[in-house]
């Protein structure tokens, strides 16, 4: 573990990775002004839902391309809000430019090593988004959580009153109190979910830990011995990376609270090699305007993943902790493990919806 070689997308076998139609009914909402063209605008609305039209376009004047506008918005938000968002900048401006810092809209509640990160950066591409770069944590560490609805908020980026803020903590999904306090703060928020075929994910969630030991010189048990109870040789459902990996379990818990329409779910092991699919499906049930294009994402053959591109200038990929080999684990460990989450993963189709065809 530990080496930089990059994998390609879809060069680990992915059997169960058969897309599948999205057969979600959206909702009938109208699209957010900000960085609508002025045709979608009068499409959804009357002429003064465009006061601000787009931050962006009122800032740099005239009517802009279609094709143009969503450049400009990105270049703007890599400027002065990234300024903002350093803190480089007065409270004389944050007030001139009517940026605020607003509650999340919809957050990345999980799943952790699903390519949560890699999902937020994405939609960040968005101009009508704005990303808490930081996870946050307000809502599964007790001692954030008494500090006040106020503090979460003074932790989220500036941003204009228009666009929606989105962070991620992917802890949420796991942690028993979560649903409830993100039930008390906003009951109708959007909550995504992204997830990975659960054996792989497992072993993903290993292998950061693996390193994380490493890292301190320490030793760690190898996965096998984690992941199989020896005295039992079942699959030792105490481990922490199994556990969490039952995602119809934790769904159930937010069940009691949210609705399901209130959930969508992300296919993790599609973001990695198609992303503008997932992230499509993510703008429709945000209700965005599609912005994001295949422009924005390009594969980086090097990195072995998809990178994003803000603009002609302005283009990055994930840290190099994203991404990580993982170890060699014995087949007959991954067989036992895919044959003990199979059911899980039935009900987790079931319920959302959502066929992943894992194994
Ligand atoms: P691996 O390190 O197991 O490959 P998270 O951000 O929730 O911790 O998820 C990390 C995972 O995101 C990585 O897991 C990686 O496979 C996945 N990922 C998805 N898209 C990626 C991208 N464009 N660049 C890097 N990693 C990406």
């Amino acid at each position: 573990t530990g080496s930089k070689l990059k994998r390609q997308p879809g060069s680990e076998k992915r059997p169960w990775n058969v897309h599948q139609p999205d057969n979600r009914c959206w909702n009938n909402e109208k699209c957010l002004n900000v960085g609508c063209s002025s045709s979608e605008v009068a499409r959804v609305g009357s002429l003064d839902r465009l006061q601000p039209l787009c931050p962006v376009e009122g800032r740099f004047g005239g009517a802009r391309s279609q094709v143009e506008l969503p450049l400009r918005a990105l270049q703007f938000k890599r400027g002065l809000l990234h300024e903002f968002r350093k803190g480089n900048t007065s409270k004389e401006q944050v007030r001139l430019h009517d940026l605020v810092q607003q509650l999340p809209k919809a957050i990345i509640i999980g799943v952790r090593k699903g390519g949560t990160r890699a999902l937020l950066e994405m939609l960040n591409l968005h101009p009508a988004v704005v990303k808490a770069s930081q996870e946050i944590h307000f809502f599964d560490n007790d001692e954030n959580y008494a500090k006040g609805i106020e503090w979460y908020r003074k932790k989220m980026p500036f941003s204009y009153p228009q666009q929606i803020t989105i962070e991620k903590s992917p802890a949420y999904f796991i942690t028993e109190e979560v649903p409830e306090r993100i039930y008390k703060m906003n009951s109708s928020i959007k909550l995504l979910i992204i997830v990975r075929e659960p054996t792989t994910r497992a072993i993903s969630d290993y292998t950061q830990v693996l390193e994380g030991k490493e890292r301190k010189n320490k030793t760690y048990y190898k996965f096998e011995k984690l992941a199989i109870d020896p005295n039992t040789c079942e699959v030792n459902t105490k481990y922490k990376a199994v556990r969490t990996s039952i995602y119809t379990k934790h769904l159930e818990r937010w069940l009691k609270y949210f609705p399901i329409e209130q959930f969508h779910i992300v296919d993790g092991d599609r973001l990695i090699t198609e992303p503008l699919p997932e992230l499509q499906l993510v703008e429709k049930f945000l209700n965005l305007p599609p912005r994001i294009s295949q422009y924005n994402l390009y594969f980086n053959a090097t990195r072995g993943f998809y990178c994003l591109r803000f603009n002609i200038i302005f283009n990055k990929c994930l840290a190099g902790s994203k991404g990580r080999i993982h170890p060699e684990v014995d087949p007959s460990v991954i067989t036992k493990l895919r044959k003990f989450f199979h059911p899980f993963n039935q009900k987790f189709y079931q319920i959302t919806g959502r066929t992943l065809n894992w194994p």
